[in-house]
């Protein structure tokens, strides 16, 4: 005999099934995008760096690895520079254009990028070639 209690679990079940049918697809704006990491926006950010700290966070000899850095290191690096605390020459600007949501974001990030062996691309020789 079929119970009272399934038989109403099964009327609510179809009930749910059936209006999630009904239910109105409701498009996201930009704004509501919440930061999850790596999303878009996270990554749109982190290719900004890539100039100079290399794609995905691997630099060219020179700047600063940004793959595997630890999260709390470059938050806290990338605040001192966004309050002025630590002098720069370049970082203070791209960090005062960072909200602390977004510094966190970026953390996470680039904590998660595999750091490869630095990677130092052969001299180029330029042959002369003068008359
Ligand atoms: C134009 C080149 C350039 C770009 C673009 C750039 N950086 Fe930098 N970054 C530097 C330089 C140069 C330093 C050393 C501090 C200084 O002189 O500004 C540095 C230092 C840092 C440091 C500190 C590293 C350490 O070991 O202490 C972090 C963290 C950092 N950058 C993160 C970022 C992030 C995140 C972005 C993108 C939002 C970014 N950088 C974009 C050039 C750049």
């Amino acid at each position: 005999m079929i119970s009272k209690t399934f038989f109403s679990r099964k009327l609510l079940l179809s009930v749910i099934l059936i209006s999630s049918f009904d239910l109105p697809i409701v498009g996201k704006a930009n704004e509501d995008i919440s930061f999850s990491a790596p999303n878009l926006h996270t990554q749109t950010l982190a290719a900004s760096c890539a100039a100079c700290h290399g794609s995905n966070g691997n630099a060219l000899v020179g700047n600063a690895v940004l793959a595997g850095m630890d999260k709390s290191y470059f938050i806290s690096q990338m605040l001192a520079f966004k309050n002025g605390d630590k002098s720069a020459t370049v970082m203070h600007r791209h960090a005062k254009g960072l909200q602390v949501e977004e510094i966190n974001e970026l953390a996470a990030y680039f904590a998660a990028q595999k750091k490869v062996p630095a990677i130092s691309p052969a001299m180029q020789r330029l042959k002369a070639n003068h008359d």
